[in-house]
């Protein structure tokens, strides 16, 4: 049985006194499961995070790094500063670092090659724009995506690697994929990693769901059988919201 996951993406959002806030009243609330929980705040307060959950079960990723050891690259973050924090997994290619700072497929293989030198844990996004789905062309779009950024790796890195499909009409904007289309893209994506490598590859890689996961729709999203868990935005910025979903699962 794969390991389910839930992930809350703070994205730019919550001050420390915010995030001690949050992260309190989700210690507290937290039901008891099996799944993974996972939170990513912003940067600045990734290690007061790993302080305060240090003996809790909740795992704290970052939402970016760059892909160099260390080096002139002012304003960013390199593998080893966030393993130095205690923070051993990483979002990468979530579809805002893509749209608003420019992040291709061919960058973020560095950045997965980087992570994965250091044995850290990637949530790898990915998923097709409105007009890509329009037009029909969101199966090969997400295929491309996967081939050019992850398909390189071999069967053993992908222990480290955690998929995230998310739709780019579905993020932030209350329209979510049906539970149906969600399933017909994980089963494919589950086909398409089975065809480049294996079953065991492709049966042992958690797919999570993203793009407007709410406390109301979880539970049906999370049925489907190829959704192994979800990456949440705006509701894991609240205690209630987020247990809830956690609870879907
Ligand atoms: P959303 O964001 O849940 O607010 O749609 C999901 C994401 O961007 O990971």
């Amino acid at each position: 049985m794969r390991t389910q996951i839930v992930a809350g993406n703070w994205k730019m959002n919550k001050n420390l006194d915010e995030t001690e806030i949050l992260l309190s009243e989700l210690s507290a609330k937290l039901p008891d499961s099996t799944a993974e929980v996972i939170v990513a705040p912003t940067f600045v307060n990734l290690a007061s995070t790993v302080r305060q959950l240090q003996n809790s079960v909740i795992q704290v990723a970052a939402q970016n790094m760059h892909f160099a050891e260390n080096g002139a690259y002012t304003g960013e973050i390199s593998a080893d500063m966030l393993l130095n924090i205690g923070v051993e997994i990483v979002i990468l290619g979530h579809s805002e670092r893509r749209a608003y700072f420019g992040e291709d497929d061919a960058l973020l293989a560095k950045k997965v090659n980087t992570a994965l030198d250091k044995n850290m844990r990637i949530i790898f996004c990915f998923g097709e724009e409105l007009e890509e789905r329009k037009s029909g062309n969101h199966f090969s779009v997400v295929e491309s995506q996967l081939k050019n950024a992850l398909f390189h790796l071999d069967q053993s890195q992908w222990n480290n690697i955690i998929l995230a499909y998310e739709p780019v009409w579905a993020i932030g904007t209350g329209e979510t994929a049906s539970p149906e289309q969600a399933q017909e893209m994980h089963a494919f994506i589950r086909k398409t990693i089975k065809d480049a490598y294996n079953d065991e590859v492709a049966e042992g890689v958690a797919i999570l769901y993203g793009g407007s996961v709410k406390p109301n729709n979880a539970a049906e999203i999370f049925s489907k059988p190829d959704v192994d868990g979800g990456l949440i935005g705006g509701a894991s910025l609240k205690c209630d919201d987020f247990t809830a979903i956690v609870e879907a699962i």
